[in-house]
């Protein structure tokens, strides 16, 4: 028996498991600005990996899923995707579809008239016949337990609805990974505990960016951070509720 290398314990995969996205030394700046919101970051996700990112406002988490889909262009560093790199627009195009991003703001997403146009929307895109494409939709919806929403004008639902509308858009693709960008964000207890449910019961490699330890802890099985553009991995963070007591601990109060 040979002894694992500090790499293969730290990264809890068997030493051949496939990356399913490779990020390498990505410096990204939006154009007009100084400030590198990505700085020469490394990310490699593998195949199975369930990993929350928990990391404040304006670190640029949804900023790395956009340069991980092609939409924005970092100024140096490779990305992979599947083992293929990304080199030109073509390539992106080509593996959009393999990469299901569920977006911060679900009104990016979802522009059809009815919930079931939206669904089919992807399928549809993908060359599926249109008796295909919905028939992939509806089982997605039932899925998902919103097959009552199939008629439902899409912009009419609720922020909660809507979210696993676009949840179920994504997963209509077959993509080989999820890219999830806050996706608990104004939904209530009860969609929050069925988006858990979900994410539970589903066999995809999955990214979630998230603010809330109870949703990250249930869903993920490991938690990373950015901070300066960078990422930081379970090694080198430690990710915890804070609790404490107050001398009068029913008032409102700021952490600081
Ligand atoms: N379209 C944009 N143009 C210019 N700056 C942007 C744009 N989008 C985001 N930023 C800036 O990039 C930084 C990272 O933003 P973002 O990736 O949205 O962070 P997060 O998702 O972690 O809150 C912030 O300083 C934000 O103001
Ligand atoms: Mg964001």
């Amino acid at each position: 028996m040979t002894t694992p290398t500090k790499t293969q314990l730290g990264s809890k995969h068997p030493a051949d498991t496939p990356s399913i996205i490779k990020l390498t030394n990505i410096t990204f700046a939006y154009p007009g600005s100084e400030n590198k919101v990505l700085d020469c970051l490394n990310l490699d996700i593998k195949s199975g990996d369930r990993i929350g990112m928990m990391a404040p406002n304006g670190s640029g988490k949804t900023t790395l899923l956009h340069t991980i889909m092609g939409l924005c262009k970092p100024e140096t560093g490779g990305i992979e995707v599947l083992g293929t790199p990304m080199e030109t627009e073509k390539d992106f195009t080509r593996i959009r579809s393999r990469v299901g991003l569920l977006f911060q703001d679900s009104d990016d997403q979802l522009f059809c008239p009815t919930v079931l146009d939206d669904v089919a929307f992807g399928p549809l895109n993908l060359g599926y016949s249109r008796q295909q494409a919905i028939d992939t939709s509806r089982k997605m919806l039932k899925n998902l337990g919103i097959e009552e929403f199939e008629q439902s004008v899409t912009h009419r639902l609720s922020g909660g609805q809507k979210r696993l509308v676009a949840l179920a858009a994504v997963l209509a693709m077959s993509p080989a990974i999820l890219l999830l960008d806050e996706p608990t964000a104004g939904l209530d207890v009860a969609v929050k505990k069925k988006l858990i449910h979900i994410l539970n019961h589903l066999e995809i490699t999955y990214f979630v960016i998230s603010h809330e330890f109870d949703f990250l802890n249930a869903v993920a099985d490991k938690v990373y951070s950015m901070d300066n553009g960078k990422i930081l991995t379970d090694d080198e963070i430690h990710i915890h509720r804070h609790e404490h007591i107050h001398k009068h601990g029913k008032h409102p109060h700021v952490h600081k």
